[in-house]
């Protein structure tokens, strides 16, 4: 039987390491920030979402989930052009939340993404805080004026994607 040498042995382990763990390790980061958030499947399948996330650091991972609260407020704003078409009767409310959606995408997520890249944290936050803020706001409109929201679900999901991001950017302090 022909004789490993220790060393050699010792050097493949090395070389595995090197390899391997890396890997592990970034998606063990993403596991480990999602963690710290409320909807812990919402933000891995956020993160993960984004192949991006593999390398990111904490920081980087942030500005993948601002970039999905964009994305979802994009989505929302057509979905709120599409009741305007079929519900007039709720014009005024509809009219609302496009305003707030239309802040989220075009106020708090460029703040947000600003704030980031000049390690602001605190202007970061406030900015996705208040894109949680606006979902609520529309939600509440309907009932305010005596109408059933057509679009709680949306409402509800931007809340969650908006606290999950808050809750990314607080782990920057
Ligand atoms: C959306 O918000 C921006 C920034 O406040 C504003 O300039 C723009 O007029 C708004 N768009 C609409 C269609 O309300």
């Amino acid at each position: 039987m022909k004789f490993i040498s220790p060393f050699r042995i010792l050097f493949v382990i090395l070389v595995l390491q090197e390899t391997i763990i890396p890997l592990r390790a970034d998606e063990k980061f993403i596991q480990d920030t999602c963690k710290h958030t409320e909807y812990y499947d919402l933000c891995m399948s956020i993160l993960l979402a984004n192949p991006k996330s593999r390398t990111a650091d904490l920081s980087e991972l942030a500005l993948i989930g601002v970039d999905e609260v964009k994305n979802k407020g994009i989505t929302i704003i057509q979905k709120i052009e599409d009741f305007r078409k079929s519900q007039p009767e709720l014009k005024m409310d509809l009219d609302y939340c496009y305003d707030a959606y239309n802040t989220t995408v075009k106020v708090d997520v460029p703040l947000a993404v600003q704030a980031l890249s000049l390690g602001r944290v605190m202007f970061a936050e406030d900015g996705i805080a208040d894109a949680a803020v606006e979902a609520d706001a529309c939600e509440d409109t309907f009932s305010q004026n005596g109408h059933t929201s057509p679009m709680t679900d949306l409402n509800t999901d931007m809340n969650h994607v908006a606290n999950t991001i808050r809750q990314i950017i607080r782990q920057l302090y």
